[in-house]
C-alpha cells in the first residue's frame, strides 16, 4: 500500500509534496513500471488531503510522463521512467571507494615495483623544472618528434653504455610513456593474429595481456632459480620474439647467468627472432657485480626496454626502447600513431637530471636505503618464521620472494591478509601454468619504512598463525 508522508508544517504546497514523493519513488525504482496507483478518492481520504490536491499532483505526473492513465482501468506507473537507481549505485561506489581508502590508511602494502615515494628528489627536480621551463627554446612548447628529444636520447645512450653495457646510437632510442607503452609498441610492431611469443613463466600478467591483445599465442617456458630454462627452448616454435627479465626475473628474482644468455642469443639467431630484454629494476643490485645487459651481446637481435619508474618515479611515465636498426622507422610511426610523443618538457628535465649526474647520485643513495629495507624484511621474516619459510630472489631490485612450503596461498587467504591489515601478492597470480608457485608470496619493500616492514611481517604471521 502506497503511503505519502504529508507534512503540513512545511512551506511546500501539498500538491508539490505528493508530486515529488511519487516522482522520486518512480525514479528510484521503488514504484515499478506497470504498477497500479490507488484510486484518487480512496487514496486522498487515507492521506487526509482533498481529492483535488491528489488529482492535480497526478495530472502533473501524467503530463511529465511518469504515469499513464488507462480508460476505465486506473492509473499506472509508466515504463522507462526509472533512472535514479544508477545514480544511487554511483554514489555508493564513490562512498565505498573513499571508505576503502580510509581503511587502507593503516594498511601495509607489500606491492612490488614501487620505489620510495617519499624519497623522490623533489628539490633537485623542482629546481631543474624551473630552469628548463625558463631557459629552454620556444620550440619545446610545440609538437615534437615521436622518437623523443635528441637531448634525452643522447645522454641516455651515454648513460646506458656506461651503466648497463648497452651498445647503441641515440637514433636507436625511442622515448616511450613507460615500459608499458614500450611493450605495447613491440606488440604492434611484431605480432599479428596467431603469431607466437615465448615468455617466462611466471611473468607479470599485465605483459601477458598486452602481448595477447593482437591475437598472439603465448608459449610459456618455466623459470628456475637461475631464470628462464633455456634448455626448454625449441626452434620449431618459431616465435616472433622471446621476452626475458634477465637482470631480475619478475617475479621470482633470479639473475640469468652468462651461459643461458648465450643460449638465448643462439636460439634467437637460429629462429630468426628477437629477444626483448626488460631491464626494469637492474640498478639496485646489492650483492656481486652488476651484470651487463643482454643487448650488449647482440645489439641487432635484442630489443632493450628500460624505465624510470623504479629508479625515479612511476608517475613520470617515461621509459624507452633501444631498437635494432631494422625496427626504428616503423616504431617511430607507431609511436606517432599512439600519442605523437612523450611530453617534451619532462624529457628535457630528465635529460638535465641525467647529464648533471643527479640520477646516478640518486640511485647510489637509494641503493643504500633499499639495502637497509631489504635487511629489515629478511631479519623480520627469519625472526618470525625461522625455517618454516625460504627466501629467494633478493639480490637485486625492490622485492623478494618468500616461500612457505606448508601454506597454500589462495585468493581467499589474500583476503584474510587484507582483513588483518596487510596486502600481499601471490606469485601464482602471474603464473601461466597454475600450481607451480602456490606457496610463494612477492613482498615489495621499496616504499615501506622499517617500522612498517616489521609491522607488516607481524601481520603476515598473525594471519598464517604458523609457529616459528
Ligand atoms: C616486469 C616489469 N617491467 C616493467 C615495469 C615498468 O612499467 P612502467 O615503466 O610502465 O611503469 C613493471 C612495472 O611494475 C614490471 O613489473
Amino acid at each position: 500500500m502506497l503511503w505519502i508522508p504529508i507534512d503540513r508544517s512545511l512551506d511546500i504546497p501539498l500538491k508539490r509534496q505528493v508530486y515529488e514523493y511519487i516522482r522520486n519513488q518512480i525514479l528510484h525504482g521503488d514504484l515499478k513500471g506497470g504498477e497500479r496507483l490507488p484510486a484518487t478518492r480512496e487514496f486522498a481520504s487515507q492521506l487526509g488531503i482533498s481529492r483535488n490536491v491528489l488529482i492535480e499532483a497526478f495530472e502533473q505526473l501524467l503530463a511529465e510522463g511518469y504515469i499513464v492513465g488507462h480508460q476505465g482501468a486506473g492509473t499506472f506507473v509508466a515504463q522507462g521512467a526509472f533512472l535514479e537507481q544508477e545514480q544511487k549505485r554511483e554514489q555508493n561506489k564513490v562512498s565505498s571507494i573513499s571508505k576503502g581508502n580510509q581503511n587502507e590508511k593503516d594498511m601495509i602494502d607489500f606491492r612490488s615495483g614501487i620505489p620510495a615515494l617519499d624519497m623522490f628528489p623533489r628539490k633537485e627536480w623542482g629546481k631543474l623544472s624551473k630552469e628548463v621551463c625558463i631557459d629552454t627554446p620556444n620550440s619545446i612548447f610545440g609538437y615534437g618528434y615521436p622518437e623523443g628529444r635528441t637531448e634525452l636520447r643522447e645522454v641516455l645512450s651515454h648513460f646506458l653504455r656506461k651503466t648497463r653495457g648497452v651498445v647503441c646510437h641515440p637514433e636507436q632510442i625511442v622515448v616511450t610513456s613507460g615500459a608499458t607503452q614500450a611493450f605495447s609498441l613491440i606488440t604492434r610492431l611484431l605480432l599479428s593474429q596467431g603469431d607466437r611469443v615465448i615468455i617466462e613463466d611466471p611473468i607479470t600478467h599485465e605483459i601477458q595481456t598486452i602481448f595477447t591483445s593482437t591475437g598472439a599465442t603465448l608459449c610459456p617456458i618455466p623459470v628456475d632459480e637461475l631464470g628462464i630454462r633455456t634448455d626448454r627452448l625449441i626452434t620449431k616454435l618459431k616465435p616472433k620474439f622471446i621476452l626475458v627479465t634477465p637482470s631480475h626475473q619478475f617475479p621470482l628474482g633470479s639473475i640469468l647467468p652468462i651461459q643461458r644468455r648465450i643460449q638465448l642469443i643462439q636460439f634467437a639467431r637460429a629462429s630468426n627472432c628477437y629477444v626483448v630484454e626488460d631491464d626494469y629494476d637492474s640498478e639496485f643490485r646489492y650483492e656481486g657485480q652488476p651484470i651487463n645487459s643482454l643487448q650488449g651481446l647482440e645489439p641487432e637481435k635484442v630489443i632493450y626496454v628500460g624505465t624510470f619508474s623504479k629508479n625515479l618515479s612511476p608517475a613520470l611515465r617515461i621509459g624507452y626502447l633501444v631498437l635494432p636498426q631494422a625496427l626504428i622507422e616503423e616504431c617511430r610511426q607507431l609511436k606517432w600513431f599512439q600519442d605523437l610523443h612523450t611530453p617534451s618538457l619532462d624529457q628535457m628535465i630528465l635529460a638535465r637530471f641525467i647529464e648533471d649526474g643527479l640520477l646516478e647520485r640518486h640511485i647510489r643513495k637509494m641503493r643504500k636505503i633499499y639495502m637497509k629495507r631489504r635487511e629489515v624484511l629478511r631479519n623480520a621474516l627469519v625472526r618470525e618464521f625461522g625455517d618454516l619459510m625460504r627466501l629467494s630472489g633478493d639480490s637485486t631490485g625492490l622485492h623478494l620472494i618468500v616461500d612457505f612450503p606448508s601454506v597454500e596461498v589462495t585468493e581467499k587467504m589474500v583476503e584474510k591478509f587484507y582483513l588483518n591489515g596487510v596486502k600481499v601478492y601471490p606469485v601464482e597470480r602471474h603464473s601461466f601454468h597454475k600450481g607451480r608457485h602456490q606457496n610463494k608470496l612477492i613482498l615489495g619493500y621499496g616504499n615501506l619504512r622499517a617500522e612498517e616492514i616489521e609491522e607488516g611481517v607481524y601481520r603476515i604471521k598473525k594471519t598464517l598463525s604458523l609457529k616459528g
